[in-house]
């Protein structure tokens, strides 16, 4: 078995739920009764700002209550201790990645907590209250809008992301169903170019088939035991 040294960690919403955000496709999912179209689309920021703004103000406001769990903390144990590379890219737009102390952290889909702006691409970090069309701070342009990657939008950094598949010796996926690319071909990428590929999460996913090894559980106990595991043999 190849030595391994290069990893990428792929998260999903299933590693915060257990801190008490809802996940997309479970029951009591995080659009909370809306439609992706009236609150996760660039048409949607274009037609009614208010309710894309409202939305995002209501999750934010949310993400105050909750703490990391034992799968971001352990994540974040790996991060401080393996000496090889390593890249934890997350869709999730919480920050609890962060909080536990992971820094090599890649946020592919944005960051609630942070407004870009939709005319020169400067980031700041979102302050109480930004309503629509809030002034950037670079540019002077009434431009702000939530940093987060809309459906049809491309992801963040997507060229980091593949230098890093076609390099990692191992791919490990956690609370991601699998639903939404470019992050569900992932797998695919990674074992393309060799890599060995695991999946940690609650249910088999719709990406499950593509891994050679599927651990069913929760991202709580199973992404501990893996870190030490893995650990072991730093
Ligand atoms: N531990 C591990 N896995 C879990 C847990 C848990 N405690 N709880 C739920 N899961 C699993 C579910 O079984 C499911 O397969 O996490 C997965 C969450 O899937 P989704 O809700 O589809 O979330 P995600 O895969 O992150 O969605 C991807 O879709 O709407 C977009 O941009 C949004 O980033 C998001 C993307």
């Amino acid at each position: 078995m190849t030595e391994i040294r290069n990893i990428v960690i792929l998260t999903g919403a299933g590693i915060s739920a257990e801190s008490g955000i809802a996940t997309f496709r479970g029951p009591g999912g995080l659009l909370e009764g809306h439609r992706v179209e009236d609150v996760c689309t660039p048409e949607a920021l274009a037609y009614d700002p208010v309710l894309v703004h409202r939305f995002y103000d209501l999750r934010r406001a949310a993400l105050r209550e909750v703490e990391p769990n034992a799968a971001h903390r352990a994540l974040a144990r790996l991060d401080e201790a393996w000496s090889g590379e390593l890249l934890i890219v997350t869709q999730n737009v919480d920050d609890l990645h962060d909080r536990a102390g992971a820094q090599r952290v890649l946020h592919m889909h944005g960051e609630l907590l942070s407004a870009l702006c939709a005319a020169c691409g400067t980031r700041e970090a979102w302050v109480a209250s930004l309503p629509p069309g809030s002034v950037c701070g670079a540019c002077r342009a009434p431009a702000l809008r939530p940093d987060i990657v809309f459906f049809g939008e491309m992801p963040f950094q997507m060229e980091r992301i593949e230098a890093a598949l076609a390099t990692c010796d191992l791919f490990v996926s956690i609370g991601t169903s699998g639903a939404v690319y470019p992050a569900a071909g992932f797998v695919q990428t990674a074992g393309w170019h060799g890599a060995r590929t695991l999946e940690m999460n609650l249910d088999p996913s719709m990406g499950s088939v593509h891994f050679e090894e599927t651990r069913i559980g929760a991202a709580g106990n199973l992404v501990p035991a893996w870190v030490e595991e893995i650990l072991a043999q730093n």
